[in-house]
C-alpha cells in the first residue's frame, strides 16, 4: 500500500513518538521507523537505549549531506534494527533522530551540493529502502507541527499524514487549525488518531473534524512508559490496538478511492550477509 506515513500532532497531544514507535512493532509488513522529529529523536535513549548505536543516524547524515547527495546505500548504513530477535529481524528498521535539534535547520536549507534541501531528499529516499528484493513501508515521526515546519517536505511527500490528538475540545481545537494546513489541494490525506479518552467520541470527532478516525488509541500508561523506557510490553492494550491501525488505514484508503494496499506479505528472513544493520 502506501509507502510513507508521516505522523505528527497540533499543540497539546503528545504521543506521536510513543504511536509511531507502537505502529512499528505491530505493523504486518517490513517497516522502517524514521525519526525526523526536527525537535530531535527520543528512541536512542528510550526505547533503544540498551543498543549501541554507534553514531548511526540523521546526525551523521547532516555532515555527509553537505558533501554529497543522500543516496539510499548512505541512508542504509544509518539503520537500525528495531527488533532483532528471533523472526523479526531485518523486517522492522528505525532511522535513528537527531540528538541536536538544532541541526534541523540545516536540513531545511538547500545544500551546496546543488541538492535539494536534505528533508526534500529524505523524503524521496526513505520509500527507496529495500532489503534486497524487499520493500518497507517508512513510519516517520515528523513531531510537532508548528507554523514553520522544518520537516515539511515528509508532510507534503507522504502518501498519508496521521495526525494525532487527544478527543478534546483543547486537542480538537488545535487539530482543527492544523487540518486547515494539512487538507490543501495536492496534499496527502489526513486520517486522525486519537489517545484516551475526552469530551469527543470518535464518530463526533470524525465529524466535527471532516476527517476519519484511522484508530482510537486507549490511554495506557503502563505500555506507553515501558515502550518509552525500552521494554516492549508484549500484549498491552496499547500495541494490541496500534495492531488495528494498518487494516483500518487500508479500509480509509479503500473508501476514499486512494491507491489500494498490497497484500500483507512478509519476507523471509534474509540471512544477515549484509553488514549495515546492527543491534
Ligand atoms: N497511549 C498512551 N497512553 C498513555 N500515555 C501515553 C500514550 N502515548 C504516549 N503517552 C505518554 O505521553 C508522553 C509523551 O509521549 P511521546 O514522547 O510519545 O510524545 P511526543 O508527541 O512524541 O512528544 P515530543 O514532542 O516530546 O516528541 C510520554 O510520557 C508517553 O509515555
Ligand atoms: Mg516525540
Amino acid at each position: 500500500m502506501m509507502a510513507l506515513i508521516a505522523v505528527c500532532s497540533a499543540k497539546g497531544s503528545p504521543g506521536v513518538t510513543t504511536t509511531a514507535l507502537a505502529l512499528a512493532l505491530r505493523w504486518p509488513r517490513r517497516v522502517l521507523l524514521a525519526e525526523c522529529d526536527p525537535a530531535g529523536g527520543d528512541l536512542a535513549a528510550g526505547f533503544l537505549r540498551e543498543v549501541a548505536l554507534d553514531g548511526r543516524g540523521l546526525d551523521r547524515l547532516t555532515s555527509t549531506l553537505a558533501r554529497r547527495p543522500l543516496t539510499t546505500n548512505t541512508l542504509w548504513n544509518e539503520l537500525v534494527d528495531l527488533a532483532p530477535d528471533g523472526d523479526s529481524a531485518r523486517t522492522k528498521l528505525l532511522l535513528p533522530g537527531l540528538a541536536d535539534p538544532a541541526q534541523a535547520a540545516t536540513w531545511g536549507e538547500p545544500q551546496r551540493t546543488g541538492q535539494a534541501a536534505g528533508w526534500d531528499q529524505l523524503a524521496a529516499q526513505l520509500p527507496m529502502i529495500r532489503d534486497g528484493a524487499e520493500e518497507y513501508d517508512v513510519i516517520a515521526d515528523c513531531g510537532r507541527l508548528a507554523a514553520a515546519h522544518p520537516a515539511t517536505p515528509l508532510i507534503t511527500k507522504a502518501d498519508l499524514v496521521l495526525l494525532v490528538l487527544r478527543p478534546t475540545l483543547i486537542s480538537a481545537r488545535a487539530a482543527s487549525a492544523a487540518l486547515q494546513h494539512l487538507l490543501q489541494p495536492g496534499r496527502p490525506p489526513v486520517a486522525l488518531v486519537t489517545i484516551g479518552d475526552g469530551s469527543y467520541r470518535t464518530k463526533e470527532l470524525a465529524l466535527e473534524l471532516r476527517t476519519p478516525v484511522a484508530a482510537a488509541l486507549p490511554d495506557d500508561t503502563r505500555s506507553a512508559d515501558a515502550l518509552s523506557q525500552g521494554s516492549t510490553p508484549r500484549h498491552g492494550r496499547l500495541l494490541r490496538a496500534a495492531g488495528r491501525v494498518e487494516p483500518a488505514i487500508r479500509r480509509i484508503c479503500e473508501e476514499d478511492g486512494l491507491p489500494a494496499a498490497s497484500p500483507a506479505v512478509l519476507g523471509r528472513r534474509r540471512v544477515a550477509e549484509e553488514a549495515g544493520v546492527v543491534h
